[in-house]
């Protein structure tokens, strides 16, 4: 169980390489790491020289902070994220937004790459997601509360912040990139979903399918940080029509879909 002394120790870590007020972080999904490329004056920090940080074990994740600037904002960028199926639990897998949110900063932009559920949706869009239902079987504040961090009971009414989705579904009309909306249900994964499960899931309301981002979304929520959900649409997870998946053709399409990831993420970040 992480305490708040581990919170502190590492985000001293990191405040020592940067001199601090970053008003926005981004937590970068499987196959979205250009978007690091593009931070100017990078200070970038090893997973592994943090104090408390677990390791990244998945491919396609790069493992580091990068603190810079991007659009005129100063911004910290967790290129690379934890997961429930690398075998970590929750409460470390939220460390890392414990400690952005002790160094101050307040909105969390978080990015994933997920399976299309909507038979309206195509592989290579973006969807902003409007909502979540967590079938992970897990809970990141299972356990002691800190009443320091957030409460008991935390509120989950608007869980992806309204302004944010509106900000980011005006961004993307100015510049030309169609986007979706819809409900995000994280699995705990890794073994992709089967016929039966993707019906389930769908007929409980989800619109894509993923392993990742809620509990992160728990924690930030727990905090009081406003959240931005991006995903990007791998697959087609549809179980009268599903076909054999490997995480590369995820990569793969990831990839493809990254400029104008790219361009949409540069474009909220310039007006958030
Ligand atoms: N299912 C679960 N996770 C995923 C998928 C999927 O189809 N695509 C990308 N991540």
């Amino acid at each position: 169980m992480k305490t708040i002394e581990d919170i502190k120790a590492a985000s001293n870590h990191i405040k020592a390489l940067c001199d601090g007020g970053i008003d926005i972080a981004i937590v970068l999904g499987s196959g979205l790491g250009k978007l690091a490329d593009k931070i100017e004056k990078p200070v970038k920090i090893k997973y592994k020289d943090i104090p408390g940080f677990p390791e990244s074990t998945v491919k396609g994740h790069a493992g580091e902070m990068i603190i810079g600037e991007l659009k005129g904002k100063k911004i910290i960028a967790m290129n690379g994220r934890f997961h429930f199926y690398e075998g970590y639990p929750l409460n470390t897998i939220t460390f890392p937004i414990r400690v952005i949110k002790e160094l101050g900063v307040n909105s969390l932009i978080i990015t994933n790459a997920a399976g299309g559920m909507n038979p309206e949706f195509e592989a290579g869009d973006l969807m902003i997601i409007t909502d979540h239902i967590n079938m992970i079987g897990d809970n990141p504040l299972i356990g002691a509360n800190y009443d320091a961090l957030g409460p008991r009971f935390p509120d989950m009414s608007e869980a992806y912040k309204k302004e944010y989705i509106d900000l980011a579904n005006r961004t993307a009309e100015k510049l030309n990139i169609m986007v979706k909306n819809g409900v995000y249900v994280p699995v705990s994964g890794p073994t992709y979903e089967t016929s039966a499960e993707l019906r389930y899931l769908r007929f409980l309301g989800g619109d894509a399918v993923g392993m990742s981002t809620v509990p992160e979304v728990i924690a930030a929520n727990h905090m009081s940080m406003k959240v931005l959900g991006i995903s990007v649409i791998t697959d087609m997870a549809i179980a009268d029509n599903l076909e054999p998946l490997d995480h590369i053709r995820v990569m793969e399409t990831a990839n493809k879909a990254t400029e104008k990831f790219v361009r949409l993420v540069e474009g909220i970040i310039e007006e958030m």
